[in-house]
């Protein structure tokens, strides 16, 4: 479908024609002074130069021309030569009608699908997962659900951080505590046991003990060398082990990703592209790309348009040992060989900006791509608590990821349980539902690279700018449709009327404002866009509510008018939630 602003647009444009002058002139915008109009149109303005003649005789000319017009219920020509336009009834009650029938709501489809994958989550396996992995999670998650509903066809890819010096760390610390496990016997032969020897909370403590050790120890933090590499090149029993901590800890990562409504189709990871590395960097030394540079194999990517300067990309260090770019790089040798997708989206920290500058122009000089393959990085900024440093616990400590969600649910659970007469069985469910909104609309409702407070206080509140907020509409909306339909009647036999009061008419005027707003969403890969949309739909459908009685309306073809504005704000609200990866409760 057509977006409405266009729709309007055409239809001043040919006014602007019929009255001699150029059709682009003929451009409507929202107005930017609501009290007055609903839309406008400052071409003749733009006119007067062009045709030497005073705006406002231009504005009249054109306002002359829309007095029968289908689409205009008042159009006034204002000094010194605006255009002040409100739309009929009649146009937005059919516009908001096409919208309902259609099953995107009016979103025109591309006409050839893209093949996207978004690269997000990226937690490093057997380390918990913290609040820096909640945004990656929160934002990709969003803007896969946002590519796929734009009618593309959308792979997620975790990318596990799962061959890094963490594994043998891991390794080490087992072998400190354990000795006789049969994985460190090299004469072993047999089949190693299927049972992991340590449980998910073991792994958990293991991990930062081995770490804060190496820290301290230069010996110990050479033997978890000696284990990474052991484990790299193929060792049997490492590789047992590896097996184990990987089962242990994916299956402990889906249970968190799920309670945060994430879900990844790939769970691939940094090990899964090893063995191609060292094709790659032979391709790239022959195709000349890679040259030593101290030692270390590097490409360069520097560029002369550059204002700060990047530095090359390192390929392999001086000791032959590939790094965080090498695998970068071969992941997407892998993607285009596996999947060949048109575009590839990064969800990541900003502070990891220059590094995937480094990387996209090395697979794009390398070959790696097409030259029309589409790289695209979002960096998002930091998850600062109300001191405005960084997210810490009370103690002071990297906040968890699982603590951090506890810590919301308590909140949103005692706020539920106050005011409502629910089981506590059910309180807790809708605590659970409730308080995803908080941390997720909060987290979306901000552009993705600013920095954003988590104000556990604010995100929870069921008023303001808050995920609550929203749910809290669609509730209202829900409950007046099942009290309509206890009463007898039938939704699916209403259908829209034309707009009677002003509240409902800013109602209808938001909705029809979904495909334009998805469409940018889309294209600017902008969650928050989405936010602020069903903001300002659930704030006009409160003002709508607030002055309209309507279970108690007399007049049932009214009614059933309101239903069916009601039962499409609540599909849309639904849809748009959706997208942003949580759902709204039954009641709350
Ligand atoms: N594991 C990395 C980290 O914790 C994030 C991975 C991001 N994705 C990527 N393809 N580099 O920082």
């Amino acid at each position: 479908m057509q977006k409405i602003l266009d729709l309007i647009s055409e239809e001043m444009k040919k006014a602007f024609e019929a009255a001699g002058y150029s059709a682009d002139l003929g451009k409507v915008t929202l107005s930017n002074r609501p009290d007055l109009c609903e839309y406008q149109c400052n071409g003749a303005m733009a006119g007067a130069k062009q045709y030497h003649k005073a705006p406002i005789m231009i504005a009249n000319e054109v306002a002359e021309k829309l007095q029968n017009s289908e689409v205009f219920a008042e159009v006034s020509a204002v000094a010194p030569g605006f255009l002040n336009l409100k739309v009929k009834e009649q146009f937005v009650r059919e516009y908001l009608q096409a919208m309902r029938e259609d099953a995107k709501f009016g979103l025109q489809m591309p006409e050839k699908a893209k093949k996207i994958m978004v690269d997000y989550g990226g937690p490093n396996v057997a380390k918990p997962l913290h609040v820096g992995h909640l945004r990656s999670a929160i934002i990709g998650e969003s803007i896969k659900r946002i590519c796929r509903y734009a009618g593309h066809e959308v792979i997620g890819d975790i990318h596990l951080g799962d061959w890094g010096l963490q594994m043998g760390l891991i390794i080490t610390e087992l072998q400190k505590r354990q000795p006789d496990l049969v994985y460190f016997d090299e004469n072993f032969a047999g089949e190693y046991p299927e049972e992991a020897p340590f449980t998910i909370s073991e792994l958990e403590e293991i991990y930062p003990t081995a770490s804060a050790k190496s820290k301290e120890d230069a010996q110990y933090k050479a033997e978890a060398m000696e284990a990474t590499f052991k484990l790299q090149s193929g060792v049997r029993g490492y590789r047992a082990l590896w097996d184990h901590i990987m089962s242990v800890s994916v299956a402990d990562l889906k249970k968190n990703y799920a309670n945060l409504n994430v879900d990844f189709d790939l769970w691939k990871g940094e090990s899964d592209v090893q063995d191609i590395i060292p094709g790659m960097v032979e391709d790239m030394k022959k195709g000349g790309y890679a040259h030593e540079s101290d030692g270390a194999l590097v490409v360069d990517v520097k560029e002369e348009t550059d204002t700060k300067e990047v530095p090359p990309c390192m390929i392999l260090k001086s000791d032959g040992a590939s790094l965080y770019n090498t695998t970068d790089l071969a992941t997407i040798m892998d993607r285009m060989e596996s999947y060949n997708p048109d575009k590839l989206i990064y969800l990541t920290d900003k502070r990891q900006e220059l590094y995937f500058v480094q990387v996209f122009r090395c697979a794009r000089k390398t070959g790696l791509v097409k030259p029309e393959t589409e790289l695209v990085h979002i960096g998002f900024g930091t998850m600062n608590g109300k001191d405005g440093k960084p997210f810490k616990t009370r103690e002071g400590g990297v906040m968890r990821l699982e603590m951090l969600l506890k810590e919301i649910n308590e909140e949103m659970y005692r706020k539920i349980i106050e005011n409502k007469s629910m089981s506590e069985e059910e309180a807790k469910e809708t605590s659970k539902i409730v308080a995803l909104s908080a941390v997720k609309y909060g987290d979306l409702s901000n552009q993705a690279s600013k920095d954003y407070i988590f104000d556990i206080d604010r995100f929870t509140s069921f008023e303001g700018d808050t995920g609550p907020y929203i749910l809290y509409t669609i509730v209202r909306i829900k409950s007046i449709l099942n009290k309509y339909k206890e009463q007898g009647g039938n939704l699916e036999q209403s259908a829209l009327k034309d707009a009677v009061n002003a509240s409902e008419k800013s109602l209808m005027l938001e909705i029809s404002k979904f495909n334009a707003m998805m469409e940018a969403a889309y294209e600017e890969i902008a969650p928050h866009r989405i936010c602020a949309y069903i903001y300002d739909l659930a704030n006009a459908f409160n003002r709508f509510y607030h002055e309209t009685k309507i279970l108690t309306e007399e007049d049932k073809e009214k009614q059933a008018g309101w239903i069916a504005l009601l039962a499409l704000t609540r599909d849309i609200l639904e849809t748009c939630i959706d997208l942003l990866g949580f759902s709204a409760p039954e009641r709350m």
